[in-house]
């Protein structure tokens, strides 16, 4: 099972969660990171759920083209769009408030 550890606002969240996972679905039912994963739309077009990948990236897959769209040159800084992510293998995110939060 894949651990995901989760940061937001400086406290470190961590879960084990089923291959294949989407975390923003799991927020949506209510299982970690619930709650303390922003996240908006579920389908790419809000940028809400972006978060910066600290370990695991070489295990996600290849950004979509709507994390191309949303990301653009943050992807190349290891931002991705959780809701975009099915996690297979254990991965460390990050996210950060939005500027002025
Ligand atoms: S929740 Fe809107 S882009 Fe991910």
């Amino acid at each position: 099972m894949p651990t995901v550890i989760f940061h937001k606002n400086g406290s470190a969240y961590e879960g084990e969660v089923r291959p294949n996972t989407n975390l923003v679905v799991r927020a949506g039912i209510k299982q970690f990171p619930f709650p303390h994963l922003s996240y908006g739309c579920g389908m790419g077009k809000c940028a809400k759920c972006t978060c910066k990948v600290l370990a695991g990236a070489e295990n996600l897959g290849t950004p979509n083209w709507k994390e191309k769209k949303q990301l653009g040159d943050k992807l190349d800084q290891g931002y991705r769009l959780a809701c975009q992510l099915w996690i297979q293998h254990d991965v460390e995110l990050v996210q950060e408030d939005p500027p002025g939060a």
